[in-house]
């Protein structure tokens, strides 16, 4: 049997993993800037991470949603603690699509209302509302289309004023990332999110903030919609949750209120993924990531600031960008074959950089390194 053929792929095996390092089959040893598109949160393959799902699976890996899973709540009580939202409600599921499709019908559930409100530029996943709300309409099926989704440009507040005062009796939520990922590492500015928050108070409409790839810790602090000062009504969070074991969820505000059966899924919160995700949260704080993400974050960009031929170097803590010219379109590639450092990218010139938060100083550096002597490389080609 193939597999089905849709991922374009690094002529690359990896067998080995260990913080910030990976290794392939050939034992060549790589430096992971990507962290496996930002999902690495406390380092691959974390000792402490480990032990915790070994732990769980020596006692019990699985069962439904229809007993009392004590792991659950556990884990519900460091997520509250650690990102400072004590009163939200969690409600696990087991990936970031699967987290904002969750959260797009939950708030219609809570209104009763019908439209969604998403950016240009935006990724919010591949499932039916999630995609619909992605700005990418070669990922769009048909059957995933809908006139319910009106995509607004990123940023604009007048558009966003026009759109609540002609559609606000109808718009059910309003979709946001805290900084763009897959859109170029581009962040919303804090006025235009205080303004979600101010017009969906106004309107009944329930703000969501995907913290999918900008959340947990990544730009400092827990979620990156944090920086505006405002609450959202729903998180949504997965990548960095399970450090690599598969994981979703959405913190809900106090006032959305649980119902039996609105929402539920098989896999979601399972003991497992619950005891992987606790492994993250207790590194996370004991390790105080979230300043090293900050510190390191800082660090990086104003190195990369410094190097001439970058353009637009932009982000916030491990979650940063930079466009590179023509001239550099190979950077990336030379980077992973020829001085073995995993990058990301987004089209159509952004070198992304979502590196584990736990990225040393020293690895830090010795990036910046590579990425001189591969520009050099390149330009004396
Ligand atoms: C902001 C954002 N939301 C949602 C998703 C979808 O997450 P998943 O691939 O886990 O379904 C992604 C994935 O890249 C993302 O970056």
């Amino acid at each position: 049997m193939n597999l089905f053929n849709v991922y374009p792929l690094n002529n690359i095996t990896i067998t080995k993993a260990l913080g910030s390092y990976v290794w392939d089959d050939k034992g060549t040893q790589y430096l992971d800037m990507y962290g496996g598109h930002a999902v690495i949160s406390i380092g691959h393959t974390h000792p402490h991470w480990v032990k915790r799902i070994e732990h769980q699976l020596h006692k019990i890996a699985f069962y439904s949603n229809s007993i009392i899973i004590p792991i659950q709540q556990e884990l519900a009580d460091k997520l509250g603690k650690v990102s400072g939202k004590e009163d939200y409600q969690l409600f696990l599921c087991n990936s970031g699509a699967e987290a904002n499709e969750n959260a797009l019908k939950l708030a219609s559930f809570h209104n009763g209302k019908k439209k969604i409100v998403a950016f240009s530029k935006s990724f919010h996943g591949r499932t039916s509302l999630a995609v619909a709300a992605t700005d990418n309409p070669s990922i769009v099926a048909p059957v995933n289309q809908t006139e319910n989704v009106i995509f607004l440009p990123f940023n604009d507040e007048q558009a966003l004023e026009e759109c609540f005062s002609n559609h606000g009796h109808e718009i059910s939520s309003v979709i946001i990332e805290g900084i763009q990922g897959v859109g170029g590492i581009v962040a919303a500015n804090t006025s235009f999110l205080q303004l979600i928050r101010s017009l969906c108070d106004q309107y009944n409409a329930v703000y969501i903030a995907d913290s999918v790839q900008c959340g947990y810790g990544r730009t400092g602090q827990f979620f990156a919609h944090d920086i505006t000062g405002v609450n959202a009504d729903i998180y949504s969070m997965a990548k960095g949750m399970g450090n690599g074991y598969p994981i979703g969820g959405i913190l809900i505000a106090p006032h959305i209120q649980a119902k039996f059966g609105l929402l539920g899924t098989t896999f979601g919160g399972n003991h497992l993924a619950c005891a992987a995700a606790l492994g993250v949260l207790e590194i996370i704080e004991e390790q105080d990531l979230l300043s090293n993400a900050l510190n390191i974050g800082n660090y990086l960009l104003n190195e990369l600031k410094a190097i001439p031929q970058l353009e637009n170097v932009r982000g916030r803590g491990l979650m940063i960008g930079f466009d590179v010219p023509e001239s550099l379109k190979d950077l990336k590639k030379t980077l992973l074959n020829n001085f073995h450092v995993f990058t990301g990218e987004a089209k159509p010139n952004v070198i992304r950089l979502l590196p584990s938060l736990a990225l040393t100083k020293e690895q830090a550096d010795a990036f910046l390194a590579a990425l001189k002597q591969a520009i050099i490389l390149i330009q004396g080609e």
